[in-house]
């Protein structure tokens, strides 16, 4: 790289903009936070849109700012291409093109779950493949097995709910606010996490060899279990005093689940490198016990919020990895659907 990339994020409720130098390094990040959305505990996809209309530029402007670059310094434009909401990508995708176009250097669309990819190396060089990566976020929850950047294999993913949507739901009907994962975590500090015994959806008995579907997930029924509990709590007058024994318990499943799969994934493809990635890794007592589950002789990946939940940085970071490596694997005008650029299907028995 010779010079800056811009890289700008608006797959879901997050504005971001961010200036990295030609190193890869952040020298600036900007972040908006959409409030539209909390009135209705979950993102409205048209609110969405129209938010980053509004921020877009301004976001943009600041980060060039606080980076001291000028717009005629940028080498590139990197923005998140797919998947998300379609509305809330058309507006960073456009401003980005049209940005690009009008200073005459490439516009890298770049997917936003490879952008995920690229967030712990924006804080530890060492946070490079090969490493089995969880994403889980509000919007996806996966497991990948990447050997080198630009190849990985889906071990799994989740089957309905992405794990965070199931944290915002259950932080939904426990009445706790939105986003549902920090204010779920917040309340089940100090609670009673084997108060109640909820369901580890898909988590099978361990096998000798790893089975198709045993690195899938599924949320929508624990989230329906914890429902149940919590009518039959209402219906007792406890609901108040239990919420967040039951946040907690359900912590404990989803966080169990999770961390389990992570684990079993890192030893099914003899890799003790792992990465955590998405807004849900911010969680403490998910960092915790993939951490113990890898022992001493493995490596755990998990940047600071900053990096790991929706942001440009990663985006910059993904595009600069996709300019360097001329391609941009497919990717190109804002998808709500497209598929990873060099993802593949995992077969056990030639991994195993
Ligand atoms: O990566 P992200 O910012 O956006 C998406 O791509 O969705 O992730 C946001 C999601 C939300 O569902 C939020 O509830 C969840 O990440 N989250 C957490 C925590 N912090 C954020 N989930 C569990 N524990 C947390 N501490
Ligand atoms: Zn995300």
């Amino acid at each position: 790289m010779t010079g800056p990339v811009l890289g700008i994020e608006t797959t879901c409720d997050e504005t971001s903009a961010a200036v990295l130098d030609d190193r890869g390094r952040i020298t600036s990040l900007v972040v908006h936070s959409q409030d539209v959305h909390q009135l209705y505990g979950g993102v409205v996809p048209e609110l969405a849109a129209r938010d980053h209309l509004r921020r877009i530029e301004p976001v943009a402007a600041q980060a060039l700012k606080e980076a001291g670059v000028a717009r005629r310094e940028l080498e590139a434009v990197a923005a998140a291409a797919a998947p998300g909401l379609i509305g809330a990508l058309l507006v960073g995708v456009s401003w980005s093109r049209a940005t690009a176009f009008a200073l005459g250097v490439p516009f890298v669309p770049v997917h936003h779950i490879e952008g995920h990819l690229f967030g712990p190396v924006l804080e530890d060089p060492e946070a490079v493949p090969p490493f089995v990566a969880l994403i889980a976020s509000g919007g996806h929850t996966l497991l990948l097995w990447a050997p080198e950047w630009g190849r990985y294999f889906l071990l799994g993913q989740t089957r309905d709910d992405a794990a965070g949507e199931a944290f915002d739901k259950v932080a939904k009907l426990l009445d706790m606010g939105y986003p549902g994962g920090p204010a779920i975590e917040g309340k089940a500090a100090g609670a009673d996490a084997s108060r109640y015994a909820l369901p580890r959806p898909l988590l099978r008995p361990l096998k000798a060899a790893p089975a198709p579907g045993d690195f899938d997930f599924s949320f929508s029924g624990l989230k329906t279990a914890v429902a149940r509990t919590a009518e039959e709590l209402e219906a007792k007058g406890s609901l108040a005093d239990e919420a967040p024994h039951l946040a907690a318990s359900f912590q404990e499943a989803a966080v169990d689940v999770l961390a389990t799969k992570t684990i079993r994934a890192a030893r099914a493809v003899r890799c003790p490198r792992v990465l955590l990635g998405g807004g849900v890794s911010a969680n403490a007592a998910l960092r915790q016990r993939v951490h113990a589950g890898i022992g001493p002789q493995g490596r755990m990946f998990a940047g600071s919020p900053r990096v790991s939940l929706d942001n440009g940085a990663m985006i910059a970071r993904a595009g600069q990895f996709r300019l360097e490596h001329g391609s941009f694997g497919g990717m190109g005008e804002a998808s709500a659907s497209a598929p990873l650029p060099g993802l593949q299907p995992w077969d056990p028995h030639a991994h195993a």
